[in-house]
C-alpha cells in the first residue's frame, strides 16, 4: 500500500493585487487587476504533495461557513487531497492579502479566521500515515500536540517553520526535518544568533531555502547544496510551500534525501512561473521534465 502524508494546517483565500512595487508605510500605490486564488500554507503544501504523485495525501483543515470556503474546498478536491474539514460557524474562512511586485516579490498579511480554531483533538487517526507535515499558521499548542502524537505513533514529522515565529525547545524536540527560509532561521536563532540556532537544531535534519540561490541542507550528518533551477519568475507566492509538499511526497515515496531535495527544488522553480499559490503547483510530469532538461544555476 502507498505511504500516506498527512498535512495539518491552514487554508486561506488569497486576495492578490499586482503593483509596481510593494508600498512603503503610509504610501499608496496604484496596482493592476484584483484576483483571488486558493492559498494558505497548509493547503498549498497538501496540493503540492498530492500533485507530485506517489503518496496518498490527507489534510486536516478548518474553514468557515461562507463563500470563501468553496474555492478552497474545491481546490483540495481537484488535487486529490483527502481532506478532513473542521467547520467553524462563527469565524470567517482564512484570507490573505497579497501585494505582488513587478519583480515577483510579495508581501502577505494573513487573517487566520477559522484556521485559529484548530485544536489538538482534531488530529485524525494516524494509521497508515508515514509523514506529518506542519506549518506555523495554526495555533502553536495544537501544532505541538500533533507533532507529539505523530512522534509517539512512529510517524516522521516535517515542520515548515513559516511564517517566522520563535519556536519552543519542546516543539523542536518532536521534529525530524525542519524546513525554513533565511528569515525563519533568524527567528529560531533569536538573540543568540547563528551559534544558538546550530545548538538548538542539533540532531534535526535542516533545509534552508535560499530563494533564487537554491537551498542547502544538513541531513544525516552531511551537508548538501542544491542550486536553483533557472526559470522566468513572475510570482513566487507559494513556491516555498510547493517545495515542502513535493519534498515530503518524495520522502514518502522512498526517495533519498538529496533526491527529494532536487525534486522539491525543480517543483518550486516551476511554481514561480505561474500566478497564484495552488494554481501554480506543477504536476508530476512537469517536475520530471525539468529534472531532465532543466539548467541548475551555477552555485548557491
Ligand atoms: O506561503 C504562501 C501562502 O502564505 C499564501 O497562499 C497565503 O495564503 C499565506 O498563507
Ligand atoms: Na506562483
Amino acid at each position: 500500500s502507498r505511504n500516506t502524508v498527512l498535512v495539518a494546517g491552514s487554508a486561506n483565500l488569497d486576495f492578490v493585487v499586482r503593483a509596481p512595487h510593494i508600498p512603503a508605510p503610509g504610501e499608496t500605490v496604484l496596482g493592476g487587476d484584483f484576483r483571488t486564488f486558493p492559498g494558505g500554507k497548509g493547503a498549498n503544501q497538501a496540493v503540492a504533495c498530492a500533485r507530485a504523485g506517489g503518496a496518498r495525501t490527507r489534510m486536516l483543515v478548518a474553514l468557515g461557513v461562507d463563500a470563501f470556503a468553496n474555492p478552497l474546498e474545491e481546490s483540495l478536491r481537484a488535487a486529490g487531497v483527502d481532506a478532513r474539514i473542521v467547520r467553524v460557524p462563527d469565524e470567517a474562512t482564512g484570507v490573505a492579502f497579497i501585494c505582488l511586485s513587478a519583480d515577483a516579490e510579495n508581501a502577505i498579511t494573513v487573517a487566520p479566521g477559522a484556521n485559529s480554531r484548530l485544536r489538538a483533538a482534531d488530529l485524525p487517526e494516524l494509521s497508515g500515515v508515514s509523514h506529518l507535515l506542519l506549518q506555523l499558521e495554526s495555533p502553536l499548542d495544537a501544532v505541538l500536540a500533533w507533532a507529539r502524537a505523530a512522534r509517539d505513533a512512529g510517524v516522521r514529522v516535517v515542520l515548515n517553520a513559516a511564517p517566522a515565529r520563535p519556536l519552543s525547545m519542546e516543539l523542536l524536540a518532536t521534529i525530524d526535518v525542519l524546513i525554513v527560509n533565511e528569515g525563519e532561521l533568524r527567528a529560531i536563532a533569536g538573540e543568540g544568533g547563528i551559534s544558538a540556532a546550530v545548538a538548538r537544531l542539533a540532531g534535526i535534519d535542516v533545509i534552508v531555502t535560499l530563494g533564487a540561490r537554491g537551498s542547502c541542507a544538513h541531513a544525516q550528518g552531511e551537508w548538501l547544496l542544491q542550486p536553483a533551477f533557472e526559470v522566468e519568475a513572475i510570482d513566487t507566492t507559494g513556491a516555498g510551500d510547493t517545495f515542502c509538499g513535493v519534498f515530503v511526497a518524495a520522502l514518502a515515496q522512498g526517495h533519498e534525501f538529496a533526491d527529494a531535495l532536487r525534486r522539491a527544488s525543480a517543483a518550486s522553480a516551476l511554481a514561480c512561473t505561474r500566478l497564484g499559490a495552488q494554481s501554480a503547483v506543477p504536476a508530476h510530469a512537469e517536475i520530471d521534465a525539468l529534472l531532465v532538461a532543466g539548467r541548475p544555476t551555477s552555485l548557491v
